[in-house]
């Protein structure tokens, strides 16, 4: 099971270590030596990792569900393995994987059966790339999966307020889906586009350069997009929502401003 500690203890220089407590983890801090306490605990809250790393059997996702790959989707599996020699084909695990989430709508245990027996692998190997990437939905999703980036690059440029304006909005905390099947919000790690953070990844789409009232008014965009019937509800372009076009200087070009002069061009006070 994954486990993420505050940045904020790491940024402090803070040393940190974790400990098991029933279902969750309890944080011990040990503060530096000079800090004016020497040892504080604390909880942090039976925080756990989006979703639980070990299988439960339920109704909806349990090995006696049958799932098979639609011959669309078979198409592709015989494409996707024409990349890799054939004693290796358990390469493909994660597109494969991944081909199977979109089918079926999450990562269900047949779902990974089903990968595992298509790539000759033990369904273990399967399981065990399946619960360590965080693109993989070990549980069903609402039809928007908000997926907020908290690593160092969007923290230190506002990820707090995009996460409060997530919770705020959404009414969910990361692990959670909503009940109308609208949200599920998760905290992930770098998506790599730090250079336009903070940001938040929705379905297969990226939404830059946020700020809290940005936030809320995407997630209220989508969420009139979701409920509505007609079919005419719009949901805002991916991509930076601060007026940017692309990851050029925030503030205007800081360099090559100048006219351009040189061999080729001629300088106006020559
Ligand atoms: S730190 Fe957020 S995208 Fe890299």
């Amino acid at each position: 099971m994954a486990l993420r500690l505050p940045m904020r203890l790491v940024l402090q220089g803070v040393r940190s270590a974790a400990t098991r407590v029933g279902n969750g983890y309890r944080a011990v801090t040990y503060a530096p030596q000079g800090a004016g306490r020497e040892f504080s605990s604390a909880t942090v809250g039976g925080r756990r990792s989006d979703s639980l790393a070990v299988h439960r059997d339920t109704p909806t996702n349990n090995p006696s569900i049958p799932f098979k790959f639609t011959p669309q989707n078979e198409k592709l599996i015989t494409a996707i393995l024409s990349r890799y020699p054939p004693q290796y084909k358990k390469a493909a695990v994660m597109p494969i994987l991944d081909l199977g989430q979109r089918q079926h709508g999450f990562c269900s245990i047949s779902v990974m059966n089903e990968v595992a027996r298509i790539l000759e692998m033990p369904p273990m190997r399967v399981y065990e790339v399946a619960t360590f990437y965080t693109m993989y939905n070990r549980s069903p999703v609402g039809k928007f999966h908000v997926q907020v980036c908290t690593t160092s690059p969007c923290l230190l440029c506002g990820s707090d307020a995009v996460m409060k304006a997530v919770t705020e909005t959404t009414g969910l905390k990361p692990g959670e889906s909503d009940q109308e099947g609208i949200f599920t919000v998760s905290e992930v790690e770098c998506l790599g586009a730090c250079v336009n953070g903070p940001m938040i990844q929705i379905n297969d789409d990226y939404y830059e350069d946020l700020n809290a009232n940005t936030t809320k008014y995407l997630l209220e965009a989508l969420r009139q997009a979701a409920r509505d019937t007609s079919g005419k509800a719009e949901i805002p372009p991916p991509g930076p929502m601060s007026g940017r076009q692309s990851c050029e200087p925030a503030k205007g070009l800081t360099t090559l401003a100048s006219p351009m002069w040189g061999p080729e061009v001629t300088r106006p006070d020559l």
